[in-house]
């Protein structure tokens, strides 16, 4: 059993903002599972920031007529607001870009990068690339147009034809043409350091291998998919101002900076290390989290991150050597979002800009948790998934509001009503009250067992179900009307009931923190007593705080 925990989410690049697919498929998933660690009792941290470097950011700025440093700042502060509104709780959130994090950032990058170099795994290879000469820069591969080299169909850009659908060799285009000032492009000589990759394969393979039963078999499948195939070595540098420069004595690595994806997840380490600073007055403590092997390190990333975080960052911190492997690489899949029937991508273009999958427009209007619930019900653990505006309504209203609120409701209602808002003695309780009370602890199980296995939706599922089966039990123990025959056999039912909203507010508190703190102020208990384990039971008497309504019901057509 690990220690202690670091858990990152991918950095979001910081040039637009986050919609309900991001969260579903990264940020939210590792909140619940850093959530549960600490009710655990485990110790946690949760690393994220914004991928501030790289290519989209500055192409972003010229299209803004800004500097990628103000875009960058703009939406990394966007974001943040949006996580904080959804009760996504970074312990830092940091940014490869934003100052007060770039001067250790670029040390750590920089530092990796000579590590690697010094020995011996960068091959320096010149090459032919295209260039804009009026821009004077090299162009990435997506800010040049042409004629496709497969079909002769016009339009294609310089890593894929839209048309026929194949991956385009950028030299081969017909007539490329740049995005950024429409001119012809021309071919020009640079050169780069190239990671080689396939000096890795071997102890990849062999990692990779002891984590079959463990990780997602989506992702060791594929990890191991591409080590068969080969891995192909990959450029390290680029050619753009933007970034953290190449630590390199040459005069062939003048004007070059890192890869984004190379520095990207060295921002992990180094927002680690920042934190670490600002804790305790020392970067070095990071060492503890990220050379320690009894510290487990858990990366939730998209589904197409899994090259880069099953392959490439085990190969950098491998050649590296100072550092430990991931304990756990948890990707998911895609959601899309389902409008009037369809099913589309979210996009900054197509996409209405006040439309609610806009974490922004979202929280305007609607409660973080029925977000944080519904994304995780649909959480596209195996395959992609859909946002359904219509589903969301409709299982908000049956799911949080009839069963779950219901429950509770009624509960806490009756308690204030009839037993003047204090726990009634239980010493009545019956077999029935016993078995509710075990089918609880067995729902904490499950529940626990699902979120340890990153079965988010599973777990989701067991807390539902043990919430039904608390209706089913306010039914069978009718206590509206034992209160009137039988005042004892009330009280235990009641007191029962209590118990169990006890265990819904700790079930709740990994996916819907809102609703579990709530749920415990409602029980006229401190937050901090959320603990992962059987609650005891509330003692006669105790007084409960004021019943108040956990989840709003919603119109039909209020998401349109
Ligand atoms: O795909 C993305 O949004 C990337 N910005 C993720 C980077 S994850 C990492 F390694 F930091
Ligand atoms: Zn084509």
């Amino acid at each position: 059993m690990p220690k202690r925990y670091l858990v990152t989410a991918g950095l979001p690049y910081s040039n637009g903002r986050l919609h309900v697919g991001h969260i579903g498929g990264a940020y939210l998933p590792a909140d619940t599972y850093v959530r549960y660690l600490r009710a655990r009792g485990d110790e946690a941290l949760y690393i994220c920031g914004s991928d501030d470097n790289g290519v989209a950011i500055e192409i972003s700025a010229a299209q803004a007529k800004t500097t990628p440093q103000e875009i960058a700042t703009r939406f990394h502060e966007r974001q943040k607001l949006d996580f904080a509104g959804l009760r996504i709780d970074f312990d830092v959130y940091g940014g490869t870009h934003q100052p007060a994090f770039t001067e250790l950032h670029e040390r750590f990058s920089q530092e990796f990068f000579k590590r690697i170099f010094d020995k011996g795994y960068f091959t320096k290879r010149s090459t032919k690339q295209l260039y804009d000469p009026k821009a004077n820069r090299f162009l990435p591969d997506r800010y040049v147009r042409g004629t496709c080299h497969h079909c002769n169909a016009p339009g294609a850009t310089g890593d894929q034809c839209e048309a026929c659908g194949q991956m385009i060799d950028p030299l081969l285009l017909i007539d490329p043409i740049s995005e950024i000032t429409h001119e012809p492009a021309e071919v020009r000589e640079t050169t780069h350091w190239y990671l080689r990759l396939n000096d890795f394969e071997k102890p990849l393979r062999k990692w990779l291998e002891s984590k079959r039963d463990e990780w997602r078999s989506s992702v060791i499948n594929f990890a191991l998919g591409q080590i068969k195939q080969g891995l192909p070595e990959r450029a390290m540098t680029r050619d753009i101002e933007w970034g953290v420069p190449v630590p390199l004595d040459d005069p062939d690595a003048k004007d070059k900076v890192l890869f984004v994806w190379f520095d990207a997840p060295i921002g992990y380490v180094s927002f680690t290390a920042k934190l670490c600073e600002q804790r305790d007055g020392d970067w070095r403590g990071y060492e503890k989290w990220w050379s320690d092997p009894e510290t487990a390190i858990v990366h939730f990333i998209g589904e197409d991150n899994t090259v880069f975080h099953a392959l490439i960052w085990p190969a950098m911190l491998t050649a590296d050597g100072r550092h430990q492997l991931p304990y756990n690489v948890v990707a998911n899949n895609f959601i899309n979002i389902r409008l009037s029937g369809d099913e589309a991508k979210v996009s900054k273009s197509k996409t209405p800009e006040d439309s609610p999958v806009w974490i922004e427009e979202y929280l305007k209007r609607f409660d973080p948790d029925a977000l944080r619930y519904y994304l995780t019900a649909i959480a596209p653990e195996n395959a992609r998934t859909a946002f359904d505006p219509r589903d969301f309504v409709t299982r908000n209203n049956s799911e949080l509001v009839a069963a779950f609120g219901n429950f509770v409701n009624r509960t806490l209602t009756f308690a204030a009503r009839y037993f003047d808002g204090k726990v009634p003695d239980a010493a009545a309780q019956t077999d029935v009250d016993r078995e509710h009370v075990k089918l609880a602890d067995e729902a904490l199980k499950k529940v626990g067992k699902n979120i340890e296995g990153h079965r988010y939706r599973l777990a989701l599922e067991e807390m539902m179900a043990f919430a039904r089966a608390c209706n089913q039990y306010f039914g069978v123990r009718e206590p509206w009307r034992t209160r009137k025959e039988d005042l004892n056999d009330c009280a235990a039912a009641i007191a029962t009931c209590i118990h169990a909203v006890h265990y819904l507010a700790i079930l709740a508190y990994p996916f819907m923190p809102g609703a579990a703190r709530k749920l415990i102020a409602m029980l006229g208990l401190p937050e901090e007593t959320i603990r992962w384990e059987p609650p005891a039971p509330l003692a006669a008497g105790h007084p409960l705080g004021k019943p108040a309504i956990l989840f709003e019901k919603l119109l039909p057509d209020c998401m349109d």
